[in-house]
């Protein structure tokens, strides 16, 4: 379980918000898709949920730990894959899912049977035994995904995960997604893509400029909105108030 408790971020000096009073409840069993444009506050939040920032305002809970106050904990609770997979190239994907083992003391037996089983489900068997330097941005992806799962943590990650993913990759990873949450887990994902969410997810929040506009399950949004999809909903919301670039 996740939750955003009035959670903000000012960065620096700057005078607005990039995540402004955030409250946000996301369920075990749950595959919840943030929506929303570039530099809506999408990693912000993401951030402050894995514990790389620090909320100016306001709180994150994971499984009831706060992310601020007991950092080490809440992080044990979260399997996170960044929206960049610049990781070490040098490793063996293998090599890499027992360095990410190790940090999360995951015991050989464990790691053996999870990394072969998830290896197996992304189609990465065979390239678990190569340099990280030869995969492609998707194999990346798909490595950093195993290895944010090693610890089979409740709470999965991921900041834009689609991007630059081959449709095979995709598909996997979503399946994996739902996966997951099936198992019980809860499932948190960013994307500026619609597609993604509409089909995938259970719940989704579509925030702009730092601000939850709306949230529920992709047909309670289209039914507040009289809209047919959830394309139109988003882009009705994020689309800009047309009063607000008048005054500018
Ligand atoms: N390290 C930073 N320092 C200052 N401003 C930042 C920083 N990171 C993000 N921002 C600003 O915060 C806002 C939200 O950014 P971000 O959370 O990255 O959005 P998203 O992930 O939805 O594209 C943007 O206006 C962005 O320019
Ligand atoms: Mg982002």
């Amino acid at each position: 379980m996740i939750e955003f408790i009035q959670a903000t971020k000012i960065y620096g000096k700057s005078d607005r918000a990039a995540l402004d009073h955030l409250n946000l409840k996301v369920g075990d069993g749950c595959v919840y898709g943030f929506l929303g444009p570039n530099g809506a506050g999408k990693t912000t939040a993401i951030r402050l949920l894995t514990g790389a920032l620090r909320a100016t305002d306001g709180q994150v809970l994971v499984n009831g730990i706060d992310v601020g106050k007991e950092p080490v904990k809440a992080k044990k609770l979260i399997g996170f894959v960044p929206d960049s997979q610049d990781m070490y190239d040098k490793l063996t994907g293998w090599e890499y899912l027992n360095f990410m083992a190790d940090i999360f003391g995951v015991s050989t037996a464990d790691r053996k049977e999870r990394g072969e089983r998830y290896l197996e489900r992304f189609e990465m068997s065979q390239a678990a035994r190569d340099r990280i330097s030869s995969y492609s941005r998707g194999m990346k992806q798909k490595i950093a995904a195993i290895g944010a799962l090693i610890h089979n943590p409740p709470v999965w990650v991921l900041d834009e995960p689609m991007v630059g993913l081959d449709p095979r990759a995709a598909f996997l990873l979503k399946e994996e997604m739902t996966n997951r949450a099936k198992e019980g887990a809860t499932v948190f994902f960013s994307t500026h893509v619609l597609e993604v969410a509409e089909k995938l997810c259970d719940r989704v929040g579509i925030i702009n400029k730092g601000k939850l506009l709306a949230e529920g399950t992709p047909e309670e949004l289209q039914a507040k909105t009289g809209d047919e999809s959830l394309e139109q909903v988003f882009l009705e919301m994020t689309g800009g108030d047309p009063a607000e670039a008048e005054a500018k």
